[in-house]
């Protein structure tokens, strides 16, 4: 398939295009280069050894997104792109929620027009709300607990009504845990803008030097050790697990499905810690701090469904995920280059 990746420059996007390739797909990238870089499109050219077609726009734009679908052909698209700080929703609501949606209305509209309806959508496990029973299965109520979480709570609604109208829609909603890790080249990575807000940024620019200590966001949850527990997949088995569900539902009959993205395994904050330290030989010093307002105690998938219907698993091991960041970071201690 020619797939349109929305967001192919950011870091799940990135992952995602290179096993797309891998898979004999083609791809056309958009991305409007606001939360990522340029130069991770060369070194992208790179490791795949393809040429990408990059169309440099915000997806808002109804005029562009027309034009780039009247003037490429494409048969799938996989949409990343979106805006995915938690904290900042909090303060800008109205820009989540309107570039959030925007975006997608005036994408899926093009879509429609030009006769394209496979879409796998990036959605969350912040959509399993505030007080989620554990472990996560896809038919738990849905809800959220700050706008960015609501986006993705109305993009599925959104989503799901439109497969409903027409069942020409192939549409996959991937609800992802806590993406961490790199390519296994150590070039392509997560690369924040600003103070990283997700753990394994931050404890990587702590083992790398960049910051002095870690905040531990609290160590009194009903929790082994206290700490927050998350289920940390690795971003190569991710963008592994969007293939599977675009190879699914280009052969399949339903038209929308849902699949958890995640390895099924919680992992604590201090767990995290250990294991970078043991993967990148540097002490990760650290302070218990506060709560962060709005986190859960812990938060893990149940699997099972993209196991059975997708047959795809996650591979990749805490240590996996460490080591890979690490080569990524130390090699690349500010991030991507501007040019
Ligand atoms: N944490 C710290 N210190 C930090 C950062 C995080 O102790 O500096 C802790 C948090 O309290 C939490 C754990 O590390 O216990 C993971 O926090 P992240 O910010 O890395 O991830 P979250 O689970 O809070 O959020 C992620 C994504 C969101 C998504 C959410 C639910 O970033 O986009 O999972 O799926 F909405």
């Amino acid at each position: 398939m020619r797939v349109l990746v929305s967001g192919g420059a950011g870091y799940i996007g990135s992952h995602t295009v290179i096993r797309l390739i891998d898979a004999g797909h083609d791809v056309v990238i958009v991305d409007d280069f606001s939360n990522s870089k340029p130069t991770v499109i060369g070194r992208l050219e790179g490791i795949t050894g393809v040429h990408l077609p990059v169309h440099s726009f915000d997806l808002t734009d109804v005029d562009k997104t027309e034009h780039l679908f009247a003037h490429e052909s494409i048969d799938a698209v996989i949409h990343f792109a979106g805006f995915k700080a938690v904290g900042e929703s909090v303060s800008k609501p109205l820009d989540y929620y309107q570039n959030n949606l925007d975006s997608t209305f005036s994408l899926m509209r093009a879509m429609d027009r030009h006769d394209v309806r496979t879409l796998v959508f990036s959605s969350s496990a912040t959509v399993y709300g505030a007080e989620p029973q554990l472990p996560m299965t896809e038919d738990l109520p849905t809800s959220a607990t700050n706008p960015y979480g609501w986006t993705k709570v109305m993009i599925e609604q959104i989503l799901t009504d439109i497969a409903a109208s027409d069942d020409r829609w192939r549409i996959a909603a991937l609800r992802y845990f806590n993406p961490v890790g790199a390519h296994a080249s150590g070039e392509i990575g997560e690369d924040p803008s600003g103070i990283p807000n997700n753990l394994m940024p931050f404890v990587a620019q702590v083992a790398v030097g960049r910051r002095e200590k870690l905040s531990v966001f609290g160590d009194d949850y009903d929790t082994p050790d206290g700490t927050g527990v998350r289920d940390y997949i690795h971003v190569d088995d991710l963008a592994a697990g969007h293939v599977a569900a675009l190879d699914r539902i280009a052969k399949d009959s339903s038209p929308i499905s849902i699949w958890n993205l995640g390895t099924g395994q919680g992992v604590s904050v201090l767990e995290v810690i250990k294991a970078f330290e043991k993967a990148s030989g540097k002490p990760v010093p650290y302070e218990i701090a506060p709560r962060r307002v709005g986190d859960i105690a812990a938060s893990y998938a149940d699997p099972s469904r993209a196991n059975s219907e997708l047959n795809w698993y996650a591979t990749k091991t805490i240590d996996d995920m460490c080591e890979d960041t690490w080569r990524w970071q130390s090699g690349n201690p500010n991030g991507y280059p501007d040019a």
